[in-house]
């Protein structure tokens, strides 16, 4: 049976097809230095994690948490895949990130914030007034708003500590946030919001981005009438302020709807708000992201299991101790923000930093400079960011003076030479680096290195973290041996306590999509028969070490971010011209993927540039900046099968330029292949 690694008849393109083929790399080890100081350096962790002692090891990092009451479960399994973690113990989030280090730590920063002007001050906050802000807003949404536990909260925000301050607000009272990554559009705002129940959003008037001051209070707008389209009625938008006595958007404030946070914020000035205890299996937030369909799914995550995950990973994978000052430059509109700019380093009590804006504002020096005054010593970022940056400015890290012990890179495959580059350059050879593999699903990090204990290969994420077994199998659920050099589906045997609860209002979906292709016995309550579906094409190196080589599904991966093929085909189809959309992912030297869209039109319709770019600009606008199309082609017809199915496997061999289109003679309309071909490859772009 043809598995979705051959160029197998009918078969969809997958990302692992045009994924790049490096070579083996050989290892660097640890620094010394690194070592003397590293959190995690006893080898005898991975007796501790080994299967024998699952699930009870994941006592160790609940055991990073303070509890209200201690849990008895560690796992309960009865409602399997329905996974419970720490089942019985009661907690709060907020608590955990907040109150527990005030004793000790009441003055350190808890957030430091770099705004993108760089003659704007940078912003401390200490963990008092973390504290006291979070507490504000608590008051606010519990007597102001009349927020209670388990009431959803749609946050769309950029880059700044009111980002934190509101998600932490929520989970003081168990109110679930669902954050959107503030650069979607306020359409994508909208579908979100009316998923989750949300009847409150929470916006800012505007932000930098590029040396810009963008208008973000538009997009509230334009949210708030999609949510009502899809039936969810909005009934108060809480409006931040990005500068203090300005305003920075030209939108109206609807009377009764919108309220700026400051003035209502004057109210509770000093207030202090009883944290709600909440059980150790409430939802603690939700995060949308793509899948194979066109509607994004929100992954429901725990408080419990999720927060000593993170925490856990943060301390181990991370090494972040209290004394480090730790930057994680991602958005906290994705997860890597939820788990490693926010919840897993505060849970530790370290400092983390924010930046408002782009990697190479206004220069590519910046984070260089922001490192060397902030006293940075962990970094933590995207291959796609490291790749600008070595683009931009390759020898600019020489001129700053920090240092780094630890480096992290999330998100896509990182190349060998990015790898050598970052290593050498930007960490001096004097920092470890992990690269770490997981998904918005998975709460933190599956695979990566032990940075004191594992030596580190450019190009793979390294084996399982403690207490993950990976396996790759193949589409008949065979397992694929390591060092076969042979690429497969990989997934994990055994459920974790980051791991989703579910897909928030669609329980069938989250089975169906995750555990149904490997279960073993449907009926079973042992998780040995669930192995989680992870949806990426992966080998294991006969070190044990794991390759990812990307998404086999319909999910496009643009500078670390999922974007859903349909989710893009859906939004080029609202365009009145346009008869059919096909979205393929294209090889990108920045940004490892990004997608080219290929448009029939309905008939009569002549292709036009204005047509181009109507696609691009609606792309822009339902899914977001991010989604921003590489190409768009106007094709005679689209290539298919006898069965009228489109053959994106085709469009995306002519876009990715493989010499190789497979075997196009069973199509509906063969011809259609070479003319497509020298309309692309003759390099016809919008
Ligand atoms: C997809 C998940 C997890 C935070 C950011 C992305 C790809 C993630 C790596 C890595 C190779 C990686 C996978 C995965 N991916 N990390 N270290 N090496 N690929 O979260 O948006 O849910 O995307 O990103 O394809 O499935 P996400």
């Amino acid at each position: 049976m043809a598995t979705a690694y051959d160029r197998g008849a009918g078969a969809d393109v997958s990302e692992a097809e045009i994924a790049v083929h490096w070579r083996e790399e050989g290892y660097y080890h640890p620094p010394a230095s690194f070592i003397g100081q590293a959190n995690l350096t006893d080898p005898g962790v991975n007796e501790r994690f080994s299967e024998q002692n699952f699930p009870e090891c994941y006592r160790e990092y609940a055991d990073l948490l303070t509890w209200d009451r201690y849990w008895h479960t560690t796992l309960d399994t009865s409602d399997a895949p329905f996974w419970k973690w720490f089942v019985g113990g009661r907690l709060n989030a907020s608590v955990n990130c907040i109150d527990r280090h005030l004793a000790r730590y009441r003055n350190k920063a808890a957030l430091i914030f770099v705004p993108e002007p760089e003659d704007e001050p940078q912003a401390v906050v200490t963990y008092q007034e973390l504290y006291q802000r979070v507490n504000e807003v608590a008051s606010l949404l519990r007597d102001g708003l009349g927020l209670k536990a388990g009431d959803r909260v749609t946050i769309h925000l950029p880059m700044t500590p009111e980002l934190p301050v509101t998600m932490l607000a929520c989970a003081r009272l168990g109110v679930i946030h669902s954050v959107v990554f503030g650069g979607f559009s306020g359409e994508a705002c909208g579908v979100r919001i009316a998923d989750s129940g949300s009847r409150v959003l929470v916006s800012m008037d505007g932000y930098y981005r590029n040396g810009r001051l963008l208008d973000h209070k538009a997009n509230a707008d334009i949210a708030v009438e999609t949510a009502a389209r899809e039936g969810r009625q909005v009934e108060k938008v809480l409006v931040w302020r990005r500068l203090s006595g300005r305003t920075a958007t030209a939108a109206p404030m609807v009377a009764g709807r919108d309220f700026w946070m400051d003035d209502l914020l004057k109210e509770h000035r000093g207030r202090k708000v009883e944290p709600v205890s909440m059980d150790a299996t409430a939802p603690l937030f939700l995060m949308y992201t793509s899948g194979t369909t066109g509607r994004p799914k929100a992954c429901q995550h725990s408080t419990g299991g999720y927060l000593a995950y993170v925490a856990g990973t943060s301390k181990h994978i991370q090494d972040i101790h209290p004394e480090d000052v730790y930057w994680c430059f991602a958005d906290i509109g994705w997860i890597t923000g939820h788990s490693y700019i926010v919840y897993g380093p505060l849970a530790l009590a370290a400092t983390s930093v924010m930046y408002e804006g782009v990697p190479t504002c206004p220069d590519a020096g910046r984070p260089w400079r922001i490192a060397e005054r902030l006293g940075v010593n962990i970094f933590h970022t995207s291959p796609t960011t490291i790749r600008m940056l070595r683009k931009a400015g390759p020898d600019e890290p020489a001129k700053y003076h920090y240092r780094f012990k630890s480096m992290t890179t999330v998100g896509e495959p990182i190349e060998p030479e990015v790898w050598k580059w970052y290593y050498t350059v930007v960490g001096r050879g004097e920092a470890v680096i992990t690269d770490t593999w997981w998904q918005t699903e998975n709460g933190g990090f599956l695979c990566s290195t032990k940075p004191a204990l594992d030596p580190m290969k450019p190009g793979s994420a390294g084996p399982g973290v403690p207490g993950i077994y990976p396996v790759i199998y193949d589409e008949e659920a065979k397992e694929i041996p390591k060092g076969t050099g042979k690429a497969g589906n990989i997934c994990i045997r055994n459920p974790w306590p980051g791991i989703m609860q579910t897909i928030w209002g669609d329980p069938d979906r989250y089975v169906k999509v995750y555990y149904q292709k490997y279960c073993k016995n449907r009926n079973s309550k042992d998780w040995r028969d669930w192995p989680y579906f992870a949806g990426d094409g992966a080998v294991q190196a006969a070190d044990g070490y794991f390759r990812i080589l990307g998404r086999i599904d319909d999910v496009i991966n643009v500078a670390g971010h999922r974007l859903g093929t349909k989710e893009l085909e859906s939004a080029c189809l609202t365009v009145a011209e346009v008869a059919e959309a096909a979205v393929v992912p294209v090889a990108d030297e920045l940004k490892g993927r990004m997608p080219e869209v290929y448009v029939a039109l309905k008939p009569g319709v002549a292709p036009s540039r204005e047509i181009e770019q109507k696609v691009i600009q609606a792309v822009e606008t339902i899914v977001g900046k991010i989604a921003r199309p590489r190409a768009v082609y106007i094709v005679p017809d689209m290539p298919k099968t006898r069965s009228g199915k489109i053959m994106r496997r085709v469009l995306s061999a002519i876009s990715n330029r493989s010499k190789d289109l497979g075997d196009v003679t069973t199509l509906l309309n063969p011809d259609v292949v070479e003319q497509i071909k020298q309309m692309v490859q003759g390099g016809k772009a919008a």
